[in-house]
Formats: C-alpha cells, structure tokens, sequence
C-alpha cells in the first residue's frame, strides 16, 4: 500500500492520528513526514525481519536524498495483522510516536522543520 499527500501543515503542537491494520505477512512498513520524498525529518520504519535486530522500530532523517545516522529503537512490539492507532505528535523539536501498548519512539527534528508539508506511508499497513 502506498499513500501520499503533499498537502499537509503539520506544525508544531499539531499530532497526525493514523488508524490502519498491519499486514498479517508484515516485513516492514513506514511513515515519512518531510518536505518531499528526497528530504525527511522523520522516517519511522517498523521492520519485523530485519537481519541485524528482527523486530525493531527504524528511525531516520533524509536530507537532499541522502539518509542520516540511522536510530533504532528494541523492540517492535507491532502485532501483525492487528489494528493499530499510531499517533504521531509534532512539538518542534522532536517527533514523539505513540504506541499501543504505551510504547512511544521518540526522534529529533534534526533537518529544523518548521513545518511538515508531505506524509507518505507505504509497506505492509492498509
Ligand atoms: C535503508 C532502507 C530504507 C530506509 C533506511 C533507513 O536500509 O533501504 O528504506 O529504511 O534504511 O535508515
């Protein structure tokens, strides 16, 4: 599944609310928040066969096309083929990802975005 939209405010103080159900066969899914395709301030990434760690939550940034350090977050507690409410709030400096369960992954605003104009999420969440 892929969605985008590029008409997005996201701002500071704002949360972005996503419902949606994780695949029964999920590999890896991922919500982007940037400006465009080629430059993110959040790629939220959860992977379930990942070949280093297996279930865990990748975060990463991309500037002019170019990935940052990547921050990886144990474990992805993500059930397959269960609903899940994923929020994601904005408070300028960092992207707070809030979790069932009460599990949050938390990411700075490395790239200084003001304000989050693209929302891509794509892989194996309908
Ligand atoms: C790469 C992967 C990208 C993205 C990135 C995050 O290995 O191909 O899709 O997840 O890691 O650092």
């Amino acid at each position: 599944m892929e969605l985008v939209m590029k008409n997005v405010e996201l701002k500071a103080g704002d949360k972005l609310k996503i419902k949606g159900i994780v695949l029964h066969d999920a590999d890896r899914f991922q919500i982007d928040l940037g400006c465009d395709e080629e430059d993110l301030a959040l790629h939220f990434n959860p992977r379930f066969n990942d070949a280093l760690d297996g279930t865990v939550f990748v975060c990463n940034s991309k500037a002019a096309g170019c990935w940052g350090n990547e921050k990886r977050e144990m474990n992805n507690t993500l059930q397959k083929g269960a609903e899940v409410k994923i929020v994601v709030a904005f408070s300028g400096d960092m992207f707070e990802v809030e979790l069932p369960d009460d599990q949050q992954v938390h990411f700075p605003n490395r790239e200084d975005m003001d304000v989050i104009k693209y929302l891509r999420i794509r892989g194996d969440f309908k």
